[in-house]
């Protein structure tokens, strides 16, 4: 499955841990050259340290999504240091979930702020690259919860809805550029993600409800590298997985 993946330049946000990590262990093992930014800086440092000892090709810059300029570095260091970028994995999310009458306010804007305008950042540093090269990959990460919507998911799932949206008008707004877009939304895979919940009640529904039915995070690599090695003219436009006993 080298073929459409070896030798592309993929920016990676949220590549310290989960499915950021995930990904970029398996396209650096396909030959590709991975940028990773995170907040984590010695998780990216060792995780660039391990490719390369394996010999792939990768660098990791301490990156805050949050933070416009920091994505546009990230992306800059990407063509800096490899000449181009192929692809960049919108990745990076939190899911602090809890029921919206506990007003945890400081929570709804965080995940605004990574799960939607960090997304955006993302598209905002790589577009330009990618209109002048006619070519390039964006792919956005949404959710089951950018399809369905639970009591205690309402502004984790408008994030994901959020993606799903802004994702499908950029697939229509690039056409001219040669450029594909792809949306993945899993269901439950086994990361970090479910110790960003800080509500008690919710947090211990949500990991038990994890221990039952997440699957490993290489379950979404795979679909990356799906989507990245379909032929140029073939643009998978949204994939969306669960684990085989996850029901909702
Ligand atoms: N696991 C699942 O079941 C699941 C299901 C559906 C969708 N997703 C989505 O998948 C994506 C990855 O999550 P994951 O499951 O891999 O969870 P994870 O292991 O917690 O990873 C989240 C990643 O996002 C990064 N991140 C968080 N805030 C950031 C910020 N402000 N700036 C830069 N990076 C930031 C984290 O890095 P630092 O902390 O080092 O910055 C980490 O690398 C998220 O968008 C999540 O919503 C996951």
């Amino acid at each position: 499955m080298t073929q459409g993946i070896q030798n592309k330049v993929v920016v990676i946000t949220g590549g310290s841990s989960g499915l950021g990590e995930a990904s970029a262990r398996l396209l650096s093992a396909q030959g590709a050259s991975i940028v990773l930014g995170a907040r984590r800086k010695d998780r990216i440092e060792a995780l660039a340290a391990e490719l390369t000892g394996k010999g792939g090709k990768a660098i990791a810059l301490t990156t805050d999504v949050t933070g416009r300029e920091q994505v546009q570095k990230l992306v800059d260091a990407a063509v800096h240091s490899y000449g181009r970028i192929d692809v960049i994995i919108n990745n990076a999310g939190l899911m602090p979930q809890s029921l919206l009458e506990h007003l945890k306010v400081d929570e709804w804007d965080q995940m605004i702020d990574v799960n939607i305008k960090g997304v955006l950042y993302g598209i905002a540093a790589a577009l330009p690259y990618m209109q002048k090269q006619k070519a390039g990959h964006i792919i956005n990460v949404s959710s089951v919860a950018g399809h369905k919507v639970g009591p205690g998911s309402s502004v984790y799932a408008a994030t994901k809805h959020a993606v799903r949206a802004l994702s499908e008008g950029l697939r229509q707004e690039v056409k001219p550029y040669n450029i594909r877009t792809t949306i993945i939304s899993p269901g439950a895979v086994a990361t970090e993600l479910p110790n960003t919940i800080t509500d008690a009640a919710v947090g211990a529904r949500i990991k038990t409800f994890y221990a039952d039915m997440a699957i490993p995070a290489d379950s979404f690599a795979r679909c990356v590298a799906f989507a990245m090695s379909q032929p140029e003219d073939v643009d998978i436009n949204e994939i969306l997985f669960r684990p085989t006993r996850q029901e909702l």
